[in-house]
């Protein structure tokens, strides 16, 4: 494992609830990079979650731009946690998906049942019922096309439980504490779930399943422990490590088995790359590349991730990782299943989800007067939220609603009104899709 600063992530914990409200300090804190038009300006239609910045932040996308700008292959990754009922922050990730999926990349869609079993105390066949039902169907409706794209079951897949198996050999009890804080009395099982989630980001990878190439996974800002404990599996199994430097990259060879036979496929697979001009160490286990660039290494990791699979290794490259906002829910908190008054559900009766809404908390002031003169604060209103990542129709509308909102020529009983407007069509049309698109699910799902 990569020897980094431990640190407790009390903020962060993928199991809680706690609110996070202050993303810039996150993304510093935690060694996340900006996501910004760098990154998504790749993409020919950038998806409005982009562009409006509700996705804020990643690691390593630039594997993906490459992937894009290159028309080389690429994947998804995301899973579902069949806990509750799916509500308007689970659909951000899935529009996201789509998008990718509409861009050319493979879409692995993993149903988190060991996890639900092992966290929440679920049964199997609950976790199923919820996952088709609301998940699957939902995803459908929004648009996510059965071509290039399957769902499948933590607990059916055996080779994700394999390569589970074998991530176990290479993490220790520490890792797991320092990551995720865990004591005592966790279950064993419990402890399991991050390595089993850690096989199903990276078993695309297999070779027989489209091989070493990058996987980006789009999470809320609380599953970066996640990513992070991947990444560096990943990284534990590879048998070259490349490092960028002041003077160029450095290729290591990890193993100390058979330094010159992997050194010498380095130099063959540096070849083929166009590079021509490196030095070789043998005893250094090392070759060095003078003025190769970002662009480079990545490349030069892709190639030798495709190299060790040749070679029966496992080959798996770091996976990308966006990090996207919460949704705020209605009572001003996180939007959670376990709390279905501050959330919108995908299937529940638009009227149920409306008067929800109304009762909603906002950025507003207290007395009609005071906003009129003072403005509001849409920064601190779920209802401008929902308009943020859901009911804008356009940019142009946004912009109004930002605009009156803080000019105090737009009072909350009206935009709320208006919102309720949007998110009931929104509600029904999507529950009428329901219905076209139900016959689709044994198509997407698999049962190993
Ligand atoms: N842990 C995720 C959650 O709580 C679910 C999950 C399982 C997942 N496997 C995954 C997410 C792979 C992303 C990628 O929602
Ligand atoms: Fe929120 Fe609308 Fe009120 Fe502004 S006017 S604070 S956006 S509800």
């Amino acid at each position: 494992m990569n020897p980094r600063p431990r640190r407790r992530l009390v903020e962060i914990d993928p199991w809680g609830s706690n609110q996070v409200q202050d993303y810039a300090r996150l993304r510093d804190q935690f060694g996340i990079a900006e996501f910004g038009v760098d990154q998504w300006g790749v993409f020919d239609e950038p998806h409005d979650l982009f562009r409006r910045g509700v996705v804020f932040g990643h690691r390593d996308f630039e594997r993906i731009r490459d992937a894009v700008k290159n028309h080389d292959p690429w994947g998804v990754m995301t899973g579902l946690m069949p806990s509750g009922m799916m509500h308007l922050g689970h659909k951000m990730v899935m529009e996201q998906c789509i998008a990718h999926q509409q861009h050319g990349a493979d879409l692995h869609i993993a149903v988190a049942d060991y996890e639900a079993v092992a966290t929440r105390g679920f049964t199997l066949e609950k976790a199923r019922e919820l996952a088709l039902d609301q998940y699957v169907h939902n995803y459908l409706a929004l648009g996510l096309s059965p071509d290039n794209a399957e769902v499948y079951f933590q607990t059916k897949r055996n080779r994700v439980r394999d390569l589970a198996d074998q991530f176990a050999r290479k993490v220790n009890w520490s890792q797991m504490q320092s990551l995720y804080g865990f004591g005592g009395n966790t279950s064993l099982s419990h402890i399991m779930a991050p390595i089993i989630q850690a096989a199903d980001i990276l078993h695309p990878q297999a070779h027989d399943m489209g091989g070493a190439r990058p996987i980006v996974v789009p999470v809320g800002v609380d599953q970066d422990p996640h990513i992070r404990l991947t990444r560096d599996i990943a990284q534990a199994h590879r048998v070259y490590s490349i490092k960028r430097q002041d003077d160029g990259v450095g290729i290591y060879v990890k193993p100390d088995e058979n330094v010159s036979g992997h050194l010498d496929r380095a130099e063959n697979v540096l070849g083929q790359l166009g590079f021509s001009d490196w030095k070789r160490n043998d005893g250094y286990k090392e070759l060095k590349i003078g003025g190769a660039r970002g662009r480079d290494v990545r490349a030069i990791d892709l190639a030798l991730a495709i190299a060790e699979q040749k070679k029966r290794g496992l080959g798996l490259l770091r996976p990308a990782a966006t990090f996207h906002r919460f949704m705020t829910g209605f009572g001003g908190g996180k939007m959670s299943s376990s709390q279905p008054e501050t959330s919108a559900f995908l299937t529940e009766e638009p009227k149920a989800a409306e008067k929800k809404l109304m009762r909603s908390v906002t950025g507003g002031k207290a007395t009609r007067e005071e906003q009129e003169r003072d403005g509001a604060d849409p920064s601190q209103c779920p209802v401008y939220e929902l308009y943020l990542y859901h009911l804008a129709e356009d940019d142009g509308h946004l912009q109004q609603v930002h605009d009156e909102c803080t000019g105090g020529e737009r009072l909350c009983g009206g935009c709320k009104k208006e919102a309720a407007g949007l998110l009931v069509s929104f509600l029904k049309g999507h529950q009428e899709k329901r219905d076209e698109v139900e016959h689709l699910i044994p198509e997407i799902v698999r049962e190993d």
